[in-house]
């Protein structure tokens, strides 16, 4: 009797981020994600796990599907583990325990370490460097597990790339087993599919064979795909099922890291399509994935939004503007390739070109920031402009306030950060420096030119400059002067 299956499931090509399938129970399932290689592909000495998958560490994606499917975890560190756990750990994700494999020694092994935090019938094994795979995948596996009665179920892709470094599904009427890539020596073409590194086995099996598993070799590893050969060896049922490539790719190199996120992306960018953004050049445009943006809402060619930022309804975010951690309330525009972090900008605001909101800056609604001004921990209030060429810094500035072209808030004595109060209805001409702590009163005027030091009062005009001497024909008494230099005999006598 034939000991295998193959089932070719068409699985909707859904993000798992948007998608819930919360119908089926996975009572009698737990998961097993490895997580503890070596990532000596990536040649970084970092691990591979941690790399950020637009704004998203590579391990989340299938823990976080995992969590959406109410799935316990294990999870199995052992390179760099610590900064894996605490990747996981800063999730809040519940009903997550670590495992650690001491030493690397194959997916095989990982696995059998996991063996003490086993208590369902049926495991789920799953590869930690998997980013696109979804909640639906993971569900049409438990299905045909279940609905199968198998010792083993798995997943396969298609692929024909003879570059990739796949476990490759080999098989004949009888038999099937997975062969790593570096041990296949058939035609890609005779056997055109992939193990994705996602298994759903049965417990008792997985007990009685994992020690079983030989050392290969010449890796010295404990291959964890030998499962499916001491399986169908046995006349015990394998099922797979087939889903596109895309869902399953793995990521081993920075290559197939940028092609995962260009993939992830593409997502991310065709759900803020739908839901009414309007792209320019959508390829050059990065979005992570926490962000959310409103409908109405225009992106400029290579726009970065990343991190924690949410951008209202018809914002108008122009070319090489990068966004980080902020969020843009409706009706705002940002000019090109200005620098906006950690800061909230309020309906109606206008902000750049090339302006620089640091950390902790509010626009208040229709306050007008322009080219070359940076903004640290202020206030700016509603209407105020500050238009060219100013630093504001630990500053409250009020409303209707006119910052003038050059102005400087001086809030750094070299020891301590001082605040700046600029009330209502305050014009500051150009070039000033307000020496911190200081406050100028609602409706006065600074000269241009000014170092204001002391507090202006309401209405009134502070003057801070030297005065102006005029030297009556000071030209004329040049000349009486030594003019052995050329140019100047030159340029005195013109
Ligand atoms: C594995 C599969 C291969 C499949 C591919 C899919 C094996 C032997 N091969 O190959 O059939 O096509 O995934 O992407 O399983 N890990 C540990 N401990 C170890 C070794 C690895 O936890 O000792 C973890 C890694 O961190 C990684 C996962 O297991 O998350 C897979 O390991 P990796 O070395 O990437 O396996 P592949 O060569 O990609
Ligand atoms: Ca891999």
């Amino acid at each position: 009797m034939r000991s295998y299956l193959i089932l070719s499931l068409t699985i909707l090509l859904s993000l798992s981020c948007f998608t819930q399938n919360q119908e089926i129970s996975f009572d009698n399932v737990q998961a097993v994600v490895l997580a503890a290689g070596g990532s000596t592909r990536f040649n970084t000495g970092v691990t591979k796990l941690s790399a950020p998958i637009c704004g998203q560490a590579m391990v989340l994606y299938p823990i976080k599907a995992l969590s959406v499917l109410n799935i316990p975890i294990t999870a199995i560190i052992g390179f760099q583990k610590e900064l894996v756990q605490d990747i996981i750990m800063k999730t809040t994700l519940n009903n997550i325990t670590f495992i650690e494999q001491k030493k690397q020694r194959g997916t095989g092994h990982a696995v059998l370490c996991s063996q003490p935090t086993w208590y369902t019938d049926n495991i789920l094994i799953m590869n930690g460097d998997m980013p696109l795979i979804t909640t639906e995948i993971i569900t049409a596996l438990w299905k045909a597990h279940q609905s199968n009665n198998a010792t083993i179920s798995f997943v396969i892709a298609p692929n024909v790339d003879p570059n990739g470094a796949y476990g490759r599904i080999v098989y004949d009427e009888n038999y099937i087993e997975i062969v790593e890539a570096k041990h296949f020596t058939g035609s890609i073409h005779d056997y055109p599919f992939i193990n994705a590194g996602i298994y759903l086995v049965n417990r008792a099996f997985l007990e009685d064979s994992l020690g079983s598993i030989e050392q290969n070799e010449q890796t010295n590893e404990f291959y964890l795909t030998d499962l499916v050969h001491i399986a169908s060896k046995n006349n015990l049922r394998v099922v797979t099922i087939d889903v596109p490539f895309d869902r399953v790719r793995g990521v081993n190199t920075h290559r197939e890291l940028a092609d995962a996120e260009n993939i992830k992306q593409k997502e991310l960018i065709a759900h803020w399509m739908k839901n009414g953004v309007r792209f320019y050049k959508p390829e050059t445009v990065r979005i992570d994935l926490d962000v959310t943006i409103g409908a109405g809402t225009t992106i400029g060619c290579g726009v970065h939004l990343l991190g924690n930022t949410t951008v209202g309804k018809f914002c108008r975010i122009d070319q090489f503007t990068t966004i980080e951690n902020s969020t843009l309330n409706d009706h705002v525009t940002v000019y090109a390739s200005s620098l906006i972090e950690n800061s909230l900008i309020e309906s109606h605001a206008h902000v750049g070109p090339y302006a620089h909101l640091r950390t902790q800056s509010r626009l208040t609604p229709y306050a007008e920031i322009g080219n070359f001004v940076e903004i640290k921990n202020s206030v700016i209030g509603q209407h105020t402009k500050a238009k060219h060429l100013a630093y504001i810094g630990d500053s409250e500035i009020g409303s209707y306030v006119n910052v003038g072209a050059g102005t400087i808030t001086c809030n750094y004595d070299g020891m301590h950060k001082h605040k700046t109060i600029v009330e209502d209805n305050v014009f500051i001409g150009s070039n000033n420096c307000l020496v911190a702590p200081v406050t100028i009163g609602e409706g006065a005027y600074t000269a241009s030119g000014s170092t204001i030091t002391q507090d202006v009062p309401p209405k009134a005009l502070a003057i801070a400059r030297a005065y102006q001497v005029n030297k009556e024909n000071y030209s004329k008494k040049l000349l009486t002067k030594d003019l052995t230099h050329p140019c100047k005999q030159e340029k005195m006598l013109d």
